[in-house]
């Protein structure tokens, strides 16, 4: 009875299976409070929830309850492109209407409890009382129940291309980072921000993660940490004039959401994000297809050519006369070459970057109109090269860096649209290295936000299919838009050409943070992983092996994926090149067989529409033995399968191209034995014999 009285208003509702319990409630002073439980354990304990207004009355007390409503939702729909062919989405949902009785203000707050998560928003209806509104602070905590072990990068509110710091959350602190880490643009941080989504672990074995979905005209939520109470609160990044949001009612904020389980596989196979966006908004999807691609990309990350025409990529050439260096990467011959590539291999897209006039100059210098996306360089045919690719069944992919020049991007948008339907390309790769202009926006900020998404919706209209690089990371916007078919977002593949890299538990995270928004971009497939096979004095190399280089096909979801690589590195190792060749990305069904983030990940799934199966299996530094169960396969039907292991002397530093492969018959009753390098993986393809 006595903790009934401290509040004003109390309610609970448990997820489908009961196994969680939120709890709402209204203290005394009329401030909204909520709670989270798994299982008895807490998750969340009691945490404040409130908007600050400029120049205005907090939304955050004061509040009594107008109006609760209780109601429970079961689903199910099918992605355009996706990790399986149709997805449930069933949740219980509370909403709560306040009213703040001093000024008038009406908020309601929803809740959704699936069985893996719960997710919340804010919801300002139409009302005589708050028509235009400026955010000043999100109040929303997450109030963690213990000193739990995290996996975070830095609150960077520029770029999220980090690698990430696994320590308590005690131990959280940016200002001890090295940032001498390859990122040539950062913006500002804090000793105690963090990035979502951010994955932990709590020394009862609980797996949690605290991410958004569906962030549309709204910043991007960075994580602030309350070291003493082991408290979050959300910290969005602000835009030139220091504010966060312009809204106006109606208007419903993105869904802050906890996921939760003892099962680190659950969080790996939620579709919660998906879920909590909105349905496809374009009606006719036919156009929007899964891609594997090749490019004229790796050649200028290893140094042997360069994107400019001119300037030998020192960003400072002023003059305006384009005199040859000879190391121009995408010429009409080299474009020609990766074609014939493609199609010989039967790969759908090449890449080339570095075909537009600007590169001398690209970044660095705040200039506003660097590139103009419609003009090529002298020695790129564009118009030849159309035909050649029609020719030959490829599809050319159009690369438009804006060096975060977005008022330029913005005003040349629909002719380089244009232009590239004219010119038969319909995927676009868009870059945004460097700082924003508008100067002072954050690649974070709602401007920032509504640019991106702004891009997709164009897009969209003129029939093209978007992957972002420097955007902000993905909340599942990809269901409502699935023409926004993959971005980066986070640390590639890339800096392991040019920088420390990424350490051999990078892509073992991944898939528990940045992979939770959407697909990525990585760009696996490197080969030849040691920068001293271009120039003996380099240092740098790819932390993994060969064989993980084909296992994150399986492991990393995403209908776009690159190989990466220079094709005469392939031709050299055409048996492992098979694997990138035969390996699908849209998929029928996904399993996840293992997952411990930080140390390991096997995944298994099933060709959209055949009954191939592939699997991939990645370790950290440490070396792993284990056997996976082919039980998904279908019963009394006999399978090959290819497996593409690490050889008995690989190790990711020392000796990361050895590899075997063998070939062997199963059925759903046999287990494969895999013994994974330090660094290492293992990928296997599962055909059914006739
Ligand atoms: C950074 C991107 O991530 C990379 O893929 C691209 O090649 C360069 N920017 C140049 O646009
Ligand atoms: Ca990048």
């Amino acid at each position: 009875m006595g903790i009934v009285s401290l509040f004003a208003h109390s309610q609970s509702i448990l997820s489908p299976s009961k196994e969680l319990k939120l709890d709402f409630s209204l203290s005394a002073d009329g401030s909204p409070v909520y709670s989270l439980v798994y299982k008895t354990k807490p998750v969340i304990e009691e945490s404040k929830l409130g908007i600050a207004i400029k120049d205005a009355q907090a939304l955050i007390s004061g509040f009594e309850v107008l109006l609760t409503e209780q109601t429970n939702f079961s689903g199910e729909w099918k992605p355009v492109l996706g990790e399986t062919q149709s997805i449930t989405n069933n949740y219980s949902q509370l909403t709560v209407q306040l009213l703040q009785k001093a000024s008038g203000r009406k908020v309601n707050l929803t809740f959704r409890l699936f069985d893996e998560g719960l997710a919340f928003r804010y919801e300002f209806p139409q009302q005589d009382k708050l028509n235009y509104f400026i955010v000043s602070q999100e109040i929303t905590e997450f109030n963690l129940a213990g000193d739990h072990k995290a996996f975070w990068i830095p609150g960077d509110f520029d770029s999220q291309e980090y690698v990430y710091n696994e320590t308590r959350l005690s131990e959280i602190n940016v200002n001890k980072l090295d940032m001498n880490n390859g990122i040539g643009f950062k913006g500002p941080m804090t000793q105690t921000r963090v990035q979502s989504p951010l994955m932990m672990k709590s020394s009862d074995k609980l797996y949690l993660n605290i991410f958004e979905a569906a962030v549309i005209n709204y910043p991007v939520m960075h994580l602030k940490l309350e070291p003493e109470t082991f408290t979050f609160r959300a910290d969005l990044a602000p835009n030139a004039i220091g504010d966060l949001a312009y809204l106006q009612a109606p208007f419903n904020t993105p869904w802050r959401t906890v996921m939760v389980s003892d099962d680190a596989r659950d969080i790996l196979a939620s579709k919660m994000i998906l879920n909590l966006n909105e349905p496809s908004k374009i009606d006719d999807t036919s156009w929007i297809k899964p891609m594997k691609y090749v490019g004229i990309w790796w050649e200028m990350h290893v140094g042997k050519a360069t994107w400019d025409y001119a300037g030998s990529q020192n960003a400072q050439n002023t003059t305006n006369e384009l005199k040859p260096t000879g190391k121009h990467g995408a010429t009409t011959e080299n474009t020609k070459k990766y074609i014939d590539f493609a199609a010989k291999h039967e790969f759908d897209g090449v890449l080339v970057e570095g075909w537009n006039v600007g590169w001398e100059d690209w970044f660095g210098n705040w200039k506003e109109e660097v590139f103009d996306f419609v003009t090529p360089y002298p020695d790129f045919d564009v118009k030849a090269l159309t035909a050649y690719a029609k020719q030959k069944n490829v599809k050319l992919i159009m690369h438009h860096e804006t060096s975060g020049s977005v008022t330029n991007y913005e005003r040349r948008l629909d002719r380089a649209f244009d232009f590239m339907k004219a010119n038969g390309y319909d995927a676009v790769k868009t870059g945004y290295v460097g700082k924003i202009i508008p100067r002072g926006e954050w690649h974070d900020g709602q401007a920032m936000v509504n640019h991106f998404n702004y891009v997709v919706m164009r897009a969209a209209e003129k029939k093209i299919m978007v992957n972002s690089h420097e955007s902000s990371r993905p909340t599942g916007v990809h269901r409502t838009y699935p023409n926004y078919i993959a971005a980066e977002a986070a640390r590639g593949n890339e800096f392991n050409a040019w920088s420390s890299g990424n350490p051999p538990m990078h892509e073992t995270i991944l898939p528990f943070t940045r992979l939770l928004g959407g697909p990525m971009d990585y760009t696996p497939g490197i080969f030849e992983g040691k920068m001293s096979f271009y120039d003996k004095s380099k240092k740098e190399q790819v932390h993994t092996t060969l064989a993980k280089q084909l296992a994150l096909y399986v492991t990393m979801y995403s209908p776009l994926q690159m190989a990466a690589d220079l094709p005469e590195n392939y031709e050299r190792h055409l048996d492992a090149f098979q694997f990138i060749k035969d390996v699908s990305v849209d998929w029928d069904d996904t399993k996840i067989l293992e997952a411990e983030p930080g140390d390991y990940i096997t995944i298994a799934r099933k060709t959209k529409g055949k009954e191939s199966w592939f699997v991939g299996s990645i370790t950290d530094e440490n070396a792993r033995k284990t056997s996976i169960a082919l039980d998904f396969l279908s019963p009394r039907k006999k399978y090959k399968a290819i497996v593409y292991e690490d050889g008995k002397d690989a190790h990711w530093e020392k000796n990361p191209k050895s590899y075997s492969i063998r070939t062997i018959e199963v059925t759903s009753k046999s287990r494969i034995n895999l013994s994974l390098a330090a660094g290492g993986g293992t990928a296997i393809s599962i055909e059914p014999t006739k």
